[in-house]
């Protein structure tokens, strides 16, 4: 018996729903990324509760979008082409038959469907079961951006309500920390080379800090913010995945669950932190008015949107630790904040001295025997050692062998989102966040945003322009170590 193949669906011929299509997210980054992914093909049908038709909607592109778009990309015959492929719909996505009205644009909903929720997490659940109630969602894909939920309970109770109507498989929790081209050299870097991995273990390594500073403040999204603040903006999905890349063990394949299971099973080995160890190894900051690249800039507390009395975080610094034969006793520092002297975004695992010096003495502070992976600005890879300085007598000095990426990589890196839509629209959920990873990183968090509401305590005050409070240095000194920064 002879069967007639497949047709392979077309990978071109897809219609991209994007639940919030007026929001700042939209403008600045998905609408900029679906210009650049969609060079091929695809329709995008925007929708939102905004009163506009059309032409406004394209009009609202024109001025918000577009300065997120710069050469080489943007093309004037390209950007009219992705005009071209834009509807707009005006609807309250948060009533039960809003999605009714994507009749309207039943002409463009062929191909595979993929909708978008760039909106608040409290509307995801009323949009899944608008979708649903409107035939939408069968082999469709859905993208739910972070934070999902607000803690524990409440992601899970979104997770199970999104679950009914959509399988795992359908379903994308992005965090676009993985889309970086950084963060997948990380994979590169540790399971495409034998040299790291016999010492990326607690016999080798001392500590490891991972930091994600912003210069940026909470500009145009106060509101946002303050309901948020860095524990669930930022430790909650892209340090946590990141500690998991960093500490997981290395993977079968690069296959999505593959991947994902070692995540998991580091994000479940965190050792859960008790009050007391929360007040001694978690420290909240808050930035006050300072100097941020030569500008007097304003506290959060004088921020639109932001509550006068406000005591939410625009900092965190923390210590973790990970209850498995690998990690057990090594601290993972981490560290965020908006606000601060710099905007970089690294890894720093510190190896131990060696056991004996049949050198001499050491030099102190040299910042020799370090791993630095740096993943913005410059994503680089820098390996401190110590080297001898010339002429007579064993002097000891830091010196370092330094890999940038973008001298060997002469081409454009691909934005973040950019990659992570074309991943959604081929199918591929390697850079996705799993259900259980997700509840596993939000069951670990989840005492400290307890300790944070119990305690009720305002965040330690930092100047906007610098690295932050006292107390996240203090909290390194305590281990006999510091921040990278403060070394020199
Ligand atoms: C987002 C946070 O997920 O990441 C923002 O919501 C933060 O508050 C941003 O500014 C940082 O991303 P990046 O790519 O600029 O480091």
């Amino acid at each position: 018996m002879t069967t007639r193949p497949k047709s392979q669906p077309d990978a071109n011929d897809f219609t991209f729903v994007l639940v919030g299509g007026t929001g700042d997210l939209a403008m600045r980054k998905i609408l900029p990324a679906l210009y650049a992914a969609l060079a091929e093909g695809g329709r995008i049908v925007s929708v939102a509760h905004t009163s506009l038709d059309l032409d406004g909607y394209l009009r609202w592109v024109e001025e918000h979008v577009k300065p997120h778009v710069s050469p080489p990309v943007l093309d004037d015959a390209a950007w009219t082409g992705f005009l071209a492929r834009i509807a707009y719909v005006e609807l309250d996505a948060g009533r039960p038959d809003a999605f009714a009205s994507l009749r309207e644009v039943a002409g463009m909903l062929h191909g595979q469907r993929i909708f978008y929720l760039a909106t608040g997490p409290s509307l995801f659940v009323p949009i899944c079961e608008g979708l649903a109630a409107a035939g939408l969602t069968d082999g469709a894909r859905i993208v739910l951006e972070k934070p999902l939920g607000h803690d524990l309970h409440s992601s899970n109770a979104i997770n199970d309500a999104v679950g009914r109507i959509f399988a795992e498989n359908q379903i994308c929790r992005i965090g676009h920390y993985l889309g970086k081209e950084a963060v997948q050299n990380l994979f590169a870097l540790r399971f495409g080379n034998a040299l790291f991995e016999p010492l990326w273990r607690r016999e080798w390594v001392e500590s490891i800090q991972i930091t994600v500073a912003e210069e940026l403040g909470v500009e145009r999204r106060g509101n946002f913010y303050d309901q948020t603040g860095a524990l669930r903006d930022m430790v909650q999905n892209h340090l946590l995945q990141l500690l998991a890349i960093v500490a997981m063990k290395p993977p079968h394949s690069m296959d999505a669950n593959a991947v994902r299971d070692e995540k998991l099973r580091v994000l479940r080995a965190l050792k859960p932190l008790q009050a007391d160890e929360i007040r001694q190894n978690v420290v909240r900051g808050q930035y006050r008015a300072g100097v941020s690249n030569g500008l007097s800039v304003p506290g959060y507390l004088g921020e639109p949107g932001v509550a006068r009395e406000s005591a939410t975080e625009t900092f965190v610094a923390l210590k973790a630790e990970i209850e498995n034969w690998r990690w057990a006793g090594v601290p993972f520092f981490l560290r965020t904040g908006k606000r601060l002297a710099g905007r970089v975004a690294e890894i720093v695992v510190n190896f131990r001295p060696v056991p004996h010096s049949a050198l001499g003495p050491m030099p102190l502070r040299s910042g020799s025997n370090r791993l630095t992976i740096r993943l913005q600005p410059n994503e680089s890879v820098r390996l401190n050692t110590l080297g001898k300085v010339p002429g007579m007598g064993m002097n000891l000095r830091g010196v370092y062998l330094d890999l940038a990426f973008d001298q060997f990589f002469q081409q454009d890196r691909m934005e973040a989102y950019q990659r992570l839509l074309l991943d959604v629209i081929a199918g591929r959920l390697a850079l996705f966040v799993r259900r259980d990873e997700q509840e596993a990183a939000w069951r670990w968090v989840a005492p400290i945003l307890d300790e944070r509401s119990h305690a009720n305590a305002m965040p330690k005050s930092y100047a906007a322009g610098t690295w932050g409070p006292a107390a996240a240095s203090a909290l390194l000194a305590r281990e006999g170590t510091c921040w990278i920064e403060e070394e020199s």
